[in-house]
Order: C-alpha cells, then structure tokens, then sequence
C-alpha cells in the first residue's frame, strides 16, 4: 500500500457488433497509458469491459435467432481473445451481466430514489413497432425508422425521471472549478455549451425493452441502459458489497472514451454520481475517431478495418505502435492501409528492428555475444546521453498529457542517431585494428546501453517486441522504474542472438487490389488536384542529378533549415533542405542525393538555396532519397 494508485477505464463496448480498430484504438491507449504509469511506479486498475443489456443487443440477439446472454457470451469470448494477442493487460474485465453489476446498479438507482431525484412521468417519442422499440429522433425520416424502414408511432409509456435538470449549475459550477476534467480542450467547450443550452430531466426507464436489469420494487420497468452501463465504473470495483478496491481506486483518474460518447460520461454520469453522493472522476478524456475514407467506420457503410484482418499479415505491436503514433487525439484520422505498411515498415522494421539486428550481431561478431564496457564516453556520447536522460525525464509528463506522438517522435530521433553513429564510426572497420579495437567496443557498449534505455522507454507501446530485446540483455520484463536510468547494464552480460523483431510487411493481394477509397463528396482525391499531365519534353526539362553532401550545418535562428555544400562532380551548391527535425548534419556528410540542379536560386532565412534535394513526404517527414554509393556525382537522373 502507500504508492500512489491511478485508475483508468475504457468504454464497456455493446455487444451487438464485432470490435473493429475503433474499439482497439481506445483500448490500446488505456493500456498504453496504464504500462506507463505502472512503469512509473503507481498501483494501476485498468478496466474494460462490455455492455450487454438493451434494446440494441436484445435486437440483435433476436435476429440471429438466440438468446441474448448466448450473443453476448460469444461476442466476449470474441474480445477476449483480441486483447489478449493484442497484448492488452487489464487489472479487470466487467460484463454488465454480473450479478455484482446487478447489485449495483440496484443499489445506485435506490440513491438516486432516496435523494428524492426521481420521479414517475410519462415519457413520449416515436416508437418503431417492427423492432418493439422506442428509437432515437435521429433514426426518424420521413415517418419511417431508418434502420428498417417501418413506419414509425408516436407513443406513451409510464416512465422514471432523473431529475437532470435540478444539476446544470452545479455541473456549470464543477466545469468551472475543474478546466482538467473534460479533455482535450475542444471537448470541454462542447460540453460547457450543450449544458448551458438547458437540461431537461432524463428518462431512465424502459417498459417496452426486457433485457436488462428491473427497478427495484417495479420489475415492469428495465433500467435505462445507460445508467445501467455507466455505473460499470463503481461496480466493478465492487461498491456494492463494500470492497476494499472502491475505496482505494474510486475516484477514477481518467475515463477514456471516443468523442461519441462524451455527454454520457461528462453530463449523466457526473450528474447521477452528485445525487448519489458520490465523488466525481478526474478527468474524461474524449478522442478523436478513426475514419476510413473520410466516414466513421461503420457495418452500414461496410468501411470497418478489422484488428484481426491487420494481424494476418502484420503484428501485434505494429498495430500498436501505428494507432498510437498516428493519431493526434484531438481530431480524428483517417486510416490507409498504405499509410500502415509505410510508417510501420519505416519505424518499426528499418530504423529500430534493424538497429537492433545490426548491434546484437557485432556484440556477436567482435564482442564474444557480451555486453562491453561502456563507461568510458567521449563529447557526442555524453550528449547522446544526456539528451537521452532529458527524454526520460519528460516521459511522465507527455504521459499524463496523452502527448503520444510527441514522446515517440523524440525516442526515434534517438534511434536515428544511434543508427546515424554506428553508420558515421563504422565500428567494424575499428575492429579490424589492434589500435582502435577498444574504441569500438565501447562505442558498441554505449548503443547497447541507449538502446536498451529507449527499450524500456518506448516498452509501454510495444512490449511484445520491446519485451523480448530487454530478455536478451537478461533485462527483467516488464521492467520498472529503476530500469529508466543510464547505466543499468553491467558489462560482460551476456546477449542472447534472435530472430528479427520486426520483419517488414507486404500487404495482402486482396488489400492492394481493392479500388481506392475515395469518399463520395470528393471523387478526385485531393493530392492530385491541380496536378495535370506533362509530356516527356516537359519533364525532361528537370534537370536531376547526384550530388554527395560533403558539408552540412545548422542554419541561426531556424528549427527546420539546414545549410548542406552539396557536390556535383564539376561544381559545388549551397542547398537549404527543410530537414533539420529529422536529420542531424554529421549523418548527412558523405551521403548521396537526388538535386534538382535547375531550380531558380531562392533565398531562406538569409541563406540562398541552389538546388532542391529530393525526398519522398510521408505526413511532413522527410525520406531522402538514396543512391547506391558507386554512381558519380553528377550524373543525370531521369
Ligand atoms: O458506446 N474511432 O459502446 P460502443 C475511434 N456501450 N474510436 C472508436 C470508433 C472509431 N471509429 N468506433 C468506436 C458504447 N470507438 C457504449 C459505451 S460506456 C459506459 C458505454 C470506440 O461499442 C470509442 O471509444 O459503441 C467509442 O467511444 C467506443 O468505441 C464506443 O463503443
Ligand atoms: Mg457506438
């Protein structure tokens, strides 16, 4: 006990469907999230669940002609299995079909009661007799219910209220004390609004839906399925039978959940919880959405990317890593298969699978398989390290801002130097002489060292591949807190050989085949707009050619601009490359590139640039283009 706790939940997915990336994104960044805080120290409860009850899953039970505990049971057990290949480590799994559950949400609706919060009124809307089921004004058109195309009722029925409205100041009031609770910032404005719109009392009540748990004295009435679902979050915790774990969990530090969602958990359920009595949680924390095609992926619109489709022909981690890299959490992304093979074939495979293979087979060749002595650094190992140790000590607090794509963009700067050095140093040349054979050593020593702390860094987002680098060192997994430090490694351990963690990824015929997904509303697709056909004259107007860089340096003043003497064979240019965030200069010298060598001269902060170097633009990083080290500088590309 004593060490501070953190609790994080994902939404309770229905049952009705399949999980597709969506639900895996969600839960991926809870686990992503509850790694690192257990990595940093904290006694973490992750949970997650599924929400069973209602109208949508008695629908949808029905229609395949069994009983809704059979679907659900099934659709469980189809989860279940997800998480576990996806590496998803949950402290707890609620199903809202446990009696536990049952207990609680009895208990919590008999709260609500006692505080003189509900009442018994009659509550109206369009009643869909095909589906025996009251439905959303949304799914209305015309008189008929969208999903079956029956006409529609308007309809009465005895019904509970919570009275809602009774808590719009008091929730201003919380908004207003807490700016942290609804996040990311965007989020919070939506809501302060929809409140200060006006709240009218809820209906929490359902005599026309039978699957789900009866209010207490009146059976004839099924809870509302969303007071029913969120209470998962006390009741998993065991708040109706007084277990320990409520009292040391609850209020939980963060709710996560798409931005579908985000009235649910940040207007009832805050509001249910004051009237219980009940302290509120932290933080709701509502993302962005995956999209396929510009459209949230949907069975109607038969858009759904499938983690298991992904897993057939990549891996666990790759996903992981992708979802987490990819998606900045305050607007939503759109998922490509291409986008996929690319990001995670340039990561994952090249930058940091490679640099694993290539160090662990020189530990192999030229160090007896043992880790060599690395305390002796020189200048650029002591700022590698030092920067390093920087990166570290920011972990946490990109952690607690959900700042994802931040921390692994600067742990890949790392891996790219580390890569950058091993490149630069040539340590298998050092070897070949008695002279210099020391140097290489403890070079090879100071990246088993840096990449073993980035492992451990990074681990929360790829453990399974990460977890098995660290168990070749005999490093423990998971690791913890005291293994976020330099020097841990003591030289002489042994480093076990392995297969390649990350082999690259083709995609699967059917994937490359399928017609590009273009949606509806733009049917040209927009990198292509303005874009017209040249003819062979025109372009043989570019003039191409190889050039070396023989100099590279930072430019005053600029983040993004490097200054690069690039030669031509018979001439030397001063090219500015918008490439400094990804390519440190001392990796650049000696490389060859593609120049445009007929660009009209421009001048960029101060510096004129001769020429262009080309490079492929995955998102706004920069790829430059290899040359096979044999060609001449200067020959024509075409
Ligand atoms: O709403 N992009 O369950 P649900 C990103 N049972 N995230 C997505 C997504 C997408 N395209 N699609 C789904 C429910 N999600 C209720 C919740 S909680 C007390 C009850 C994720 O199966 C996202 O987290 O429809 C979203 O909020 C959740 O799945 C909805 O899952
Ligand atoms: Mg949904």
């Amino acid at each position: 006990m004593g060490e501070k706790t953190f609790y994080i939940t994902t939404p309770i997915y229905y049952v009705n469907d399949l999980p597709h990336i969506g639900h895996a994104f969600t839960t991926i960044l809870a686990d992503v999230t509850a790694r690192y805080k257990r990595l940093l120290g904290y006694d973490v409860f992750f949970l997650t669940g599924t929400d069973e009850h209602g109208q949508k899953a008695e629908r949808a039970a029905r229609q395949r002609g069994i009983p809704p505990q059979e679907l659900a049971d099934r659709v469980v057990e189809n989860y279940a299995r997800l998480w576990a290949r996806l590496g998803i480590q949950y402290s707890r799994f609620i199903r809202t079909t446990e009696p536990v559950h049952r207990r609680a949400v009895q208990k919590f609706f008999r709260r609500l009661v006692d505080r003189g919060d509900i009442y018994k009124g009659v509550y109206e809307g369009w009643y869909c007799p095909g589906c025996e089921a009251f439905v959303p004004e949304g799914s209305v058109a015309d008189g008929l219910h969208t999903d079956c195309g029956r006409a529609v009722e308007r309809l009465q029925e005895d019904s509970y209220f919570f009275r809602l409205s009774r808590y719009q100041e008091p929730l201003r009031e919380y908004y207003r004390a807490h700016p942290e609770f609804i996040q990311p910032e965007a989020r919070y404005n939506e809501v302060v609004r929809f409140v200060e719109a006006g709240l009218k009392d809820l209906s929490v009540s359902r005599r026309t839906v039978r699957w789900g748990i009866p209010v207490p004295d009146d059976p004839d009435h099924v809870i509302y399925v969303w007071l029913d679902a969120l209470t998962n979050y006390i009741s998993a915790l065991g708040w109706a039978d007084g277990d320990p774990l409520y009292e040391r969990y609850w209020p939980a530090d963060v709710h996560l959940v798409g931005k579908d969602i985000l009235r649910f958990h940040c207007v009832y359920w805050p509001a249910f919880l004051m009237s219980a009595g009940l302290p509120l949680p932290r933080q709701v924390f509502g993302h962005g959405w995956w999209l396929r095609a510009q459209s949230k992926m949907s069975k109607s619109l038969g858009n759904i990317i499938s983690p298991e489709e992904l897993l057939e022909f990549s891996s666990p981690d790759m996903i992981r890593y992708y979802l987490v890299r990819e998606a900045p959490l305050d607007v939503d992304s759109d998922f490509s298969y291409e986008g996929y093979q690319t990001r995670v074939n340039a990561d994952l495979a090249n930058d940091y699978g490679n640099l694993i293979h290539r160090l662990t087979s020189m530990l192999a060749r030229f160090c007896e398989g043992r880790v060599p002595d690395s305390s002796r650094l020189d200048g650029e190992m002591v700022t590698i390290r030092s920067d390093l140790e920087g990166w570290v000590s920011r972990l946490e607090a990109w952690v607690d801002r959900w700042a994802y794509p931040e921390l692994r963009r600067e742990a890949w700067v790392h891996v790219q130097r580390l890569n950058g050095l091993l490149a630069r140093r040539e340590p298998w040349r050092l070897m070949r002489d008695a002279s210099t054979r020391v140097e290489a050593q403890a070079l090879l020593g100071f990246v088993t060292e840096a990449l073993r702390l980035i492992t451990v860094g990074v681990w929360p987002v790829i453990p399974f591949g990460a977890g098995a680098f660290l168990e070749r060192l005999r490093q423990p997994v998971p690791p913890s807190r005291d293994h976020l430090a330099w020097g841990v490694l003591p030289p002489g351990t042994p480093v076990a050989p392995g297969p390649e963690l990350y082999p690259r990824i083709e995609l699967p015929e059917e994937v490359r085949l399928e017609a590009p997904l273009v949606p509806a509303s733009s049917v040209t697709s927009p990198s292509r707009e303005g874009l017209t056909m040249i003819d062979l004259q025109t372009f043989m107007q570019v003039d191409l050619r190889v050039g070396e860089i023989v100099a590279a340096e930072p430019i005053e003043k600029s983040k993004k601009l490097l200054k690069l003497t690039v030669d031509l064979g018979s001439e030397r240019r001063q090219v500015v490359a918008g490439i400094a965030q990804y390519y440190r200069p001392e990796e650049l010298r000696g490389r060859k590139v593609v120049v445009v060598a007929n660009l009209e001269p421009a001048v960029l902060m101060g510096t004129e640039s001769q020429g262009m170097i080309l490079a492929a633009d995955v998102d706004g990083r920069p790829y430059l283009l290899e040359v096979p080290a044999e060609v001449p500088n200067g020959s024509r590309v075409r």
